[in-house]
């Protein structure tokens, strides 16, 4: 079984010292940094965009993974590959025409991902599955961190996993919001393989040591 990668999420760094926070993750034993992007519409937060994006991918060292929650991505899809995002994730509730957008994505050399609220059924993926690269299952509303962990998304977890499996596809599995010491080893073990960890992460007071003890949890 291959290792349960830490992303930890920039949302709730400190924004007044954001090289030193991205710098802390290039050093720390983080896999990828997760950078969510909101519009104030699809979500009801705002949090930041284009110039952010490009001060921390000129310090990152490590997997740009990029969380837009916002409608209409497909504007948007050139100027994130250009500002250096590996993985860009659009959310399945904001897309008519998510196999299209998909597409796009994979054209301008990125990994395509496709998130889903806690309302929204992992099997309204299933036709689509061998397109994704991976799936980013939101366990909390999205628009804001620090929201505590739903129960339900080891269910969705499971179910994704077998939807995976059935179809031979290689899709990773992403959990986002309200990951903790409490959940990461459960989460791990039915079938996530990425773990994003906001204020887990960021509100801790060695935060370098969080990240290795949240992956060791993980990986055990
Ligand atoms: C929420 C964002 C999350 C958020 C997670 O809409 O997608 O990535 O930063 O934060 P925590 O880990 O604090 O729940
Ligand atoms: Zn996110």
């Amino acid at each position: 079984m291959s290792k349960t990668l830490i992303a930890p999420s920039v949302l709730a760094a400190d924004f007044a010292n954001l090289q030193r926070d991205v710098e802390m993750i290039n050093n720390s034993e983080a896999d990828w940094f997760h950078i969510d992007i909101m519009d104030g519409v699809f979500v009801p937060n705002i949090s930041y965009g284009m110039p952010v994006l490009k001060a921390i991918t000129q310090h990152a060292k490590k997997t740009i993974d990029v969380h837009l929650m916002i409608i209409d991505p497909d504007r948007y899809i050139k100027e994130f590959a250009a500002l250096g995002a590996d993985i860009l994730t659009v959310h399945y509730e904001a897309c008519t025409h998510l196999h299209r957008t998909l597409q796009a994505i994979k054209n301008e050399g990125m990994k395509a991902g496709v998130a889903i609220n806690p309302h929204t059924s992992v099997d309204l993926l299933k036709d689509i599955i061998n397109d994704i690269d991976v799936v980013l299952i939101m366990s909390v509303n999205p628009g804001f961190g620090g929201q505590s962990f739903i129960e339900n998304t080891f269910n969705k977890v499971q179910r994704l996993k077998e939807i995976i499996s059935i179809n031979n596809a290689n899709t990773l599995i992403e959990i986002d919001g309200g990951v903790t010491d409490k959940n990461a080893g459960e989460l791990s073990k039915a079938g996530a393989d990425v773990l994003v960890a906001g204020s887990y992460v960021f509100k801790s007071d060695d935060q370098p040591n969080t990240i290795k003890n949240l992956k060791q949890i993980a990986n055990s």
